[in-house]
């Protein structure tokens, strides 16, 4: 990627919102926050070449090869309660796979929350980062991290190889901004026809630690995952789930 790849698809997805690139910086995402604080309007994007600190979910970090991944953060402003802001992420991701999946050939497929995965390897993921204004949302900054190549230091990491960017950003861009006029009920059919998680054994650690064990059954309207459990149906709203092998022996 480069400016010119970003301001090329920019122009052919009709976003006139300003688009910012730097060769080097610390977080897209940090720099995209920033400048919606400051009254970016909807659909300002933000991208680099590679991140020094970039953000992963849960306080993690996300490492990029310089120069060999797709770094973007989208500056949104969704008419969406606090609470639905998880259907932000799985728009996200829905419209990243289909994207991948188009342009580069690969069967991309979401992880609840908000992984991207190509036969089981994460790919990329998503980090929505939100400011509210007492009970609605100011802006959300959708990160997204695509591997090209991955980094040497991260295990189980893969990458989708060399694909057109322009056109991979182009798709993703409209997918993700007619998911977003269209409304709940299409982001989660659009989630749930790239989903991974669905049908699976799962082990959910919610944010305040439990662990659910069960099979990953749904995605509420809030997008929340459902996991059928032996006590019965779980909602798990926040946290991360790990795709459990079963002996069926
Ligand atoms: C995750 O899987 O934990 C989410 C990773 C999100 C990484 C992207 S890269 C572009 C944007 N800027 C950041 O600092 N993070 C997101």
């Amino acid at each position: 990627m480069d400016r010119g790849t970003l301001e090329r698809a920019a122009a052919a997805a009709g976003i006139t919102a300003p688009v910012r690139w730097d060769d080097v910086t610390t977080s897209t995402n940090e720099t995209a926050m920033r400048l919606a604080s400051e009254g970016a309007p909807a659909w300002t994007l933000v991208a680099a070449g590679h991140q020094t600190r970039g953000r992963g979910r849960a306080g993690r970090t996300w490492t990029d090869r310089s120069g060999r991944a797709l770094l973007l953060s989208v500056v949104l402003r969704p008419a969406f309660d606090p609470e639905r802001l998880g259907l932000v992420s799985l728009a996200v991701g829905a419209a990243m796979a289909d994207a991948v999946s188009r342009v580069a050939g690969l069967d991309a497929r979401c992880k609840w929350p908000n992984d991207l995965l190509v036969d089981g390897a994460k790919i990329g993921g998503v980090l929505a980062e939100s400011e509210l204004d007492g009970p609605a949302v100011r802006h959300v900054v959708a990160g997204l991290g695509v591997n090209l190549e991955p980094p040497d230091d991260v295990a189980g990491a893969a990458g989708i190889g060399g694909v057109d960017e322009e056109t991979l950003v182009t798709t993703f861009l409209r997918t993700l901004a007619s998911l977003l006029e269209g409304g709940s009920h299409g982001i989660l059919d659009a989630w749930r026809a790239r989903a991974d998680t669905l049908g699976r054994h799962v082990e959910a650690t919610t944010v305040d630690g439990t662990v659910v064990l069960g099979v990953a059954a749904d995605v509420d309207a809030d997008g929340a995952l459902l996991v059928d459990a032996d006590g019965g149906r779980v909602r798990v709203a926040f946290g991360d789930v790990a795709h459990v092998a079963v002996d069926h022996r």
